[in-house]
C-alpha cells in the first residue's frame, strides 16, 4: 500500500484543470457504445473505473480507441447490439460503472457476469435487480444481492414504470439504460431529483426523452424504447467532485486564490458550492457558460474563515459525494456543523459516515456520529496527534479528503494507501502541489 502525507501549506495559488467529470464519462462511453458511427469524447475522464467502463463495452464488441490527440473514439453497435463477453468483467472499484452496466446488459439477452475489488463486491445491488428483474432480466449472485453476479437479459424487455424507492441517480440510469431495448416507453418517478447526466446525455445522442412534474411533485422521466442513437461531439467538463478537493484546500487557508476551470455546474451536482457559502466562504464563479447541455464555469475561491451551519438534508443529493470533503471544511471551521440525511453514504465506496468519524476522531476532532449523519465541531487548525494514520478503506474521496485536510491542519495528515485516488482523480497530488500543497510519500519530495 503508498502512503501519502499531506503537510500543511502556508497559502494556494493559481490556476488548475480539474479532470473530466467522472458521471458522465460513464455514460459517454455507454452511449458511444450503442451508437452506429463514431463517437468523440474530448475530456473523458482518465481514471481506473471509467477505464474498466470502456474495457467492459469492448469486451462486449464496442470499438473504444484513445487518440494521440487525446480524444477517445468509440464506434458502436447500434441499440441492443452489444454481444456476449466471453469472460467475466471485473469493474474495480467502480459502483457507476457496474449498475450502469447492469442496466445496459439487462437489455440484451445473453449473460454476462460482474466482479470487482472488495469495496464493490460489498454494496448491495438489490436496488437495480428489483427494477430490471421487473424488466425480464435475471440475476444470480452472492447471498445478499452482491457480487459477483451474473446477468440475463430477455428475449423481449418488458417496459416499466419505476418509483425511486431510494434517491439514486445509479438505478434511475439502469433502469434508462435497459428500457432502451424495450419496445415501448420506460418511466423512472424520482421524488427526489438526482443528477440528470443520462437523460441530459440520451437526448444529445438523439433518444425521445420527456421530464415532467407528477402531481405530488415528483419528476417524470420517460424514455421511447428503441430509439436510433446517433453518433455525437462529446466534450465532457470539469467533476465539480474532485473540484472540490482543491477548492476546499484554498479556502481553508486564508490568502490563498485559486481558479478551477471549466466546472460542471450542473444544478444536481453544485450544491456544496451553495454549502460552502453559506458557511462564509467566497466562491465566485467567472465566465459562466453553457457547454453542449451543461452549465459550466470557473471557479473562484479565496481562503478565509469558515463557521459551522446545519445542512438541509434536502440538498444531500445534489452534493451526496461531498460529505468527506465538507466534514474536513467543518473541521477546520469554528462551530457545529450538522449533516444529517445523509444516510445513503453508509453504502458508497466505503461506509463514508464512519470513515469521517472514525478519522477525524483519530485526528482530535469532535464527531458526533447519526445513522444517517454527522455532527462535526470544528476548532480551526486543530493540532493532529502524532503518528495519526487515516485509513481510506478502498474509498477516493476518503482519502482525498483527508489529504485537503492536512493541507490546513496543525500538522502532517498522513493516508495509509493512496492507489484508489487513481479511480477518479490521477494526478490529484500534483494538481494539489502546484497550487501550493506539499503531499508526498513519506520521506519523498513533492511533486510538481
Ligand atoms: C453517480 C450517482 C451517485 C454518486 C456516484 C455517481 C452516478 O450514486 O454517489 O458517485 O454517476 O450516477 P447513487 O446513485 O448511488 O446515489
Amino acid at each position: 500500500m503508498t502512503t501519502l502525507t499531506s503537510h500543511p501549506a502556508a497559502v494556494l495559488h493559481g490556476e488548475a484543470a480539474p479532470p473530466g467529470d467522472k458521471s458522465i464519462s460513464h455514460r459517454a462511453l455507454i452511449l458511444g457504445a450503442l451508437a452506429v458511427g463514431e463517437t468523440r469524447i474530448r475530456g473523458l475522464l482518465e481514471g481506473d473505473d471509467v477505464l474498466a467502463t470502456a474495457a467492459a463495452l469492448r469486451a462486449m464488441g464496442a470499438d473504444i480507441e484513445r487518440g494521440d490527440d487525446g480524444i477517445w473514439r468509440v464506434h458502436g453497435l447500434g441499440v441492443g447490439g452489444l454481444r456476449e463477453p466471453a469472460d467475466v468483467l471485473d469493474l474495480g472499484n467502480a459502483g457507476t460503472g457496474v449498475r450502469l452496466l447492469m442496466g445496459l446488459v439487462a437489455g440484451h439477452a445473453f449473460a454476462t457476469t460482474f466482479t470487482g475489488d472488495a469495496s464493490l463486491r460489498s454494496r448491495p445491488m438489490q436496488r437495480i435487480i428489483t427494477p430490471l428483474q421487473q424488466m425480464g432480466a435475471q440475476f444470480t449472485g452472492r447471498a445478499g444481492g452482491l457480487l459477483p453476479m451474473t446477468v440475463t437479459g430477455p428475449e423481449t424487455v418488458l417496459p416499466i414504470e419505476y418509483r425511486l424507492p431510494v434517491a439514486s441517480a445509479q438505478v434511475k440510469s439502469a433502469v434508462l439504460l435497459a428500457g432502451l431495448n424495450a419496445p415501448g416507453a420506460t418511466s423512472v418517478i424520482e421524488p427526489t431529483p438526482t443528477r440528470d447526466h443520462t437523460e441530459n446525455l440520451l437526448r444529445y445522442f438523439g433518444a425521445s426523452v420527456s421530464v415532467d412534474d407528477d402531481d405530488d411533485g415528483a419528476r417524470r422521466i420517460t424514455l421511447a424504447g428503441w430509439p436510433e442513437l446517433r453518433p455525437a461531439e462529446v466534450e465532457v467538463p470539469a467533476d465539480p467532485s474532485s473540484a472540490a478537493f482543491p477548492l476546499v484546500a484554498a479556502l481553508l487557508r486564508p490568502g490563498s486564490d485559486v481558479v478551477l476551470r471549466n466546472v460542471c455546474l450542473n444544478p444536481l451536482r453544485a450544491a456544496l458550492f451553495d454549502t460552502l457559502r453559506e458557511m462564509g466562504a467566497t466562491i465566485e464563479i467567472e465566465n459562466p457558460r453553457q457547454r453542449q447541455w451543461e452549465p459550466v464555469g470557473d471557479l473562484r475561491v479565496r481562503g478565509g474563515t469558515l463557521h459551522g451551519i446545519e445542512v438541509p438534508a434536502a440538498r444531500a443529493p445534489a452534493m451526496i459525494d461531498e460529505y468527506p470533503v465538507l466534514a474536513v471544511a467543518a473541521a477546520a471551521a469554528t462551530g457545529r456543523t450538522v449533516m444529517r440525511g445523509i444516510g445513503e453514504l453508509r453504502v458508497k465506496e466505503s461506509d463514508r459516515i464512519a470513515a469521517m468519524a472514525r478519522g477525524l476522531s483519530a485526528l482530535g476532532v469532535s464527531v458526533e456520529e447519526f445513522e444517517d449523519g454527522l455532527a462535526v465541531t470544528g476548532g480551526g487548525n486543530a493540532p493532529v496527534p502524532a503518528g495519526a494514520v487515516i485509513a481510506t478503506e478502498h474509498d477516493h474521496r476518503i482519502a482525498m479528503a483527508f489529504l485537503t485536510y492536512g493541507v490546513a491542519a496543525g500538522a502532517p495528515v498522513t493516508i495509509d494507501d493512496a492507489a484508489m485516488i487513481a479511480t477518479s482523480f490521477p494526478g490529484f497530488a500534483a494538481l494539489m502541489n502546484a497550487l501550493g500543497a506539499d503531499i508526498r510519500p513519506a520521506g519523498g519530495t513533492a511533486g510538481r
